[in-house]
């Protein structure tokens, strides 16, 4: 069972202990594309003859149909996808097979295929954002001139669209994208080549086999290219962004759904009842995205962890590189799609929204605003605006109610044109600056996002 410098098999526990093909398995038709570009750049070099290689290609491409159907039997004694593969293939072409390791280790192997497999999820990934993209800018578009009350500690601020609301979110998920991108960037290059850790005395042409695999460029220090991971530390970085900014656009959801804010409604395929309370509609979706959150930032400091502190070069920690990644890449990609789907279907309750933004007191700052423009210091137009709010509150009267006596002894500035400064259509239509939400600016910003997305 066991070769070269081993007389005894493998105690089961540490097989067990050991084996990686129940999870690595995912990596199968990265392997065999990395193979096949290996056993290419073999033959090149005339380690392997044609026949060789055809025959390594054509039983490689067979066990991934088969591996594909379903109809491929792991082993956990061959302990990883890279033996599986090799073992299965030598035992089907004979010596063409045991030919196919030459100049390659499992160490270069294993960095190359988690690269081919990372760079393949981190555009599925980009590719979610920019569903969920589309799915925000389509419920802004469709609320475009609706007001909502823009908050600072949940307390009510000044009155925004609901479509400046929502597009905070598609720009957070814009930079989320770069970041992928980024990252994306810098993971394209190939180690394959690197060998254990020392190249080969059989010397291929990387260039070619990079060609081969579609990456950027080969790595230029062999013991870096097996041992650094940081290119998976950069995506589950990434990875822990994005859920931080889908965490809080769930917490979002969570809000706006309650009976409290009645900002908005889910359709019922995206909430669920109470076993015990018929009246209930609970807003699962969000909160388990919220919640998965905790994955996220957990991944990414398990691998932090595994990588800390190793020796040069290959150590078998780096196995414990690859699951934390995946339920990484798989939770980004559900949560990016049920989310989209969830925000497509959510209906803003737009006479409960507008009638929380017509609160006058939101309009506050306008009324210092106002003074400003009559030469008074912003401070000093503060506190008597500030004077005027809290007798607002402490008599109940709106603040655009406010006896004029009151208005004519703090600011008489205010007095003529007094109504039309609580309108909050002219308030939005002030606030010109870019980045800020005028009625203009954000139909710009939609249109621009419309572009961008289609
Ligand atoms: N399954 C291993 C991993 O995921 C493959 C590389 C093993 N290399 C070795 N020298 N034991 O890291």
């Amino acid at each position: 069972m066991r070769h070269g410098r081993f007389e005894e098999s493998m105690s089961t526990l540490l097989r067990d202990y050991g084996e990686s093909i129940s999870f690595d398995w995912r990596l199968y038709r990265h392997d065999i594309r990395g193979s096949i570009a290996h056993a290419s750049a073999l033959k090149r070099a005339a380690f392997l003859t044609l026949e060789e290689f055809d025959a390594i290609e054509a039983g490689l491409k067979e066990i991934g149909a088969e591996i594909e159907a379903g109809k491929f039997t792991f082993s956990k004694d061959l302990e990883d996808i890279h033996m599986n593969i090799e073992k299965e293939l030598t035992r089907r072409i004979g010596d063409a097979g045991a030919k196919l390791h030459t100049a390659r280790s499992r160490n270069d192997q294993v960095a190359t295929d988690f690269r081919l497999y990372l760079k393949e999820e981190t555009a599925l990934i980009e590719e979610g954002i920019r569903v969920l993209q589309r799915a925000l800018v389509g419920l802004a578009s469709a609320n475009e001139s609706v007001l909502m009350p823009g908050y600072t500690h949940l307390q009510r601020g000044q009155p925004v669209p609901v479509a400046h609301h929502l597009l905070a979110y598609v720009e957070m998920l814009e930079r989320d994208h770069g970041r992928l991108a980024d990252a994306a960037e810098r993971m394209d290059e190939m180690p394959l080549g690197s060998g254990a850790l020392a190249g080969s005395t059989l010397v291929l042409d990387r260039e070619a086999m990079a060609r081969e695999l579609g990456f950027a460029r080969v790595t230029q220090n062999s013991l870096d290219g097996v041992s650094d991971r940081d290119f998976a530390l950069e995506l589950l970085s990434a990875l822990a962004i994005l859920g931080m900014h889908l965490s809080r656009l769930s917490e979002d959801v969570v809000l706006w759904t309650t009976t409290e804010f009645g900002f908005a409604k889910l359709s019922d395929r995206h909430a669920t009842g109470s076993s015990l309370m018929p009246q209930k509609k609970n807003p699962d979706i969000a909160e388990l995205t919220r919640g998965k959150t905790g994955r996220l930032y957990g991944n990414l400091f398990r691998l932090l962890t595994v990588l800390k502190g190793l020796p040069m070069t290959y150590n078998r920690d780096l196995q414990e590189d690859k699951e934390a990644v995946f339920d990484s890449v798989d939770t980004a990609r559900m949560a990016l799609a049920v989310t989209a789907e969830m925000m497509e279907a959510l209906v803003i309750n737009r006479e409960s929204v507008n009638r929380a933004a017509a609160d006058p007191a939101l309009l506050a700052t306008d009324l210092a605003d106002e003074l400003v423009r009559h030469q008074v210091p912003f401070r000093r137009a503060h506190d008597i605006v500030g004077k005027l709010a809290a007798e607002s509150v402490r008599t109940g009267v709106p603040l655009d109610k406010i006896p004029e006596d009151l208005i004519r002894e703090l600011c008489p500035e205010l007095l003529t044109g007094w109504n039309s400064l609580f309108d909050p259509v002219r308030s939005m239509k002030a606030r010109g600056a870019v980045g800020a939400p005028s009625p203009e600016h954000v139909s710009e910003r939609l249109a621009h996002w419309k572009k961008l997305l289609s």
